[in-house]
């Protein structure tokens, strides 16, 4: 076969949220590498800083701002900041998100249900709402959320995270039906266990619940980061334009089983 392949977001301009660490910067070097202007958030700057200067070493565009999703009004200036820089927004992946140790239900703290519905829910809303605004305007979009297999199954992860992803689900499908007519996707993927700092350390700290949680997965593994974001950018892109209002699990079959 001869000619060259054009990457699937080429000229395409994207905002990464949760893009410090995980699956996050793992989506800002994916997006990069087919071809998007990538403006990147998160709450810690060094790291934000340090991916920016990586991906810009390879000829990227590359921005960053601080920002902590809970805060709309901070939401609402990056979006615009992003639209006045770049001329539009095409593309976005919210992506910030806590966990929380397992806790049965009745010994969890409120102030935990609150930090953890208030990133994880509230967070995709502000994100959403500034986001689909900027989309109207320009007359077109893809949004994907990340919800989890704990959006889909509950297990002992901690209900407030379970209800959290189911909740991402629900405001996926809503603002999929609301917007198809102005051209704007929205799609959530929900992954299984992925390599992270925190599931690293988790694993370190306890051998036998890696071996536990590789036997919960028919490919008997955890994901890489990038696996996870590359049905990401697949959502972002027109190979998926006919895909809205779906949530794609990216499990190696965790919840096919
Ligand atoms: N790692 C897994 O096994 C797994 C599985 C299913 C779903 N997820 C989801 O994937 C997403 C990314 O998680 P990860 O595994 O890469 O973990 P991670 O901790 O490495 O990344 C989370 C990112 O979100 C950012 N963040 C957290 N709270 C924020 C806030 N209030 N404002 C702005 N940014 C904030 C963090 O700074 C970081 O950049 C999360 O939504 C998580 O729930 C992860």
């Amino acid at each position: 076969m001869s000619g060259t392949v054009t990457p699937v977001l080429e000229g395409r301009v994207a905002l990464v949220h949760g893009a410090s660490s995980g699956i996050g910067a793992a989506a800002a070097r994916v997006f990069a590498r087919h071809g998007a202007t990538v403006v990147l958030t998160a709450r810690r700057e060094d790291r934000l800083r340090a991916l920016v200067e990586q991906l810009r070493a390879t000829g990227a565009d590359a921005s960053h701002h601080v920002l902590d999703v809970r805060d709309g009004e901070a939401v609402r200036r990056v979006v615009e900041r992003t639209v006045e820089r770049h001329g539009r927004l095409d593309a976005a992946f919210n992506n910030a998100g806590v966990g929380l140790p397992r806790t049965p239900m009745h010994l969890i703290e409120d102030a935990t249900y609150e930090h953890v519905v208030g990133t994880n829910v509230t967070g995709v809303w502000n994100c959403m709402r500034h986001e689909l605004a900027a989309m109207v305007e320009g007359k077109g979009g893809a949004i994907v959320n990340t919800s989890s297999v704990g959006g889909l199954v509950a297990s002992s992860t901690g209900a407030p995270y379970i209800a959290s992803k189911h909740a991402v689900i629900g405001l996926t499908k809503a603002a999929a039906v609301e917007y198809a007519s102005h051209g704007i996707r929205v799609n959530a993927i929900a992954p299984g266990l992925t390599r992270s700092e925190m599931i690293d350390a988790w694993f370190a700290s306890s051998p036998e619940a890696e071996e536990r949680a590789h036997r919960s997965a028919p490919q008997g593994r955890a994901a890489d980061p990038e696996e996870v974001a590359e049905t990401a950018a697949w959502l972002c892109s027109d190979l998926a334009s006919f895909v809205t209002g779906a949530t794609v699990p990216v499990d190696g079959g965790r919840t096919a089983w």
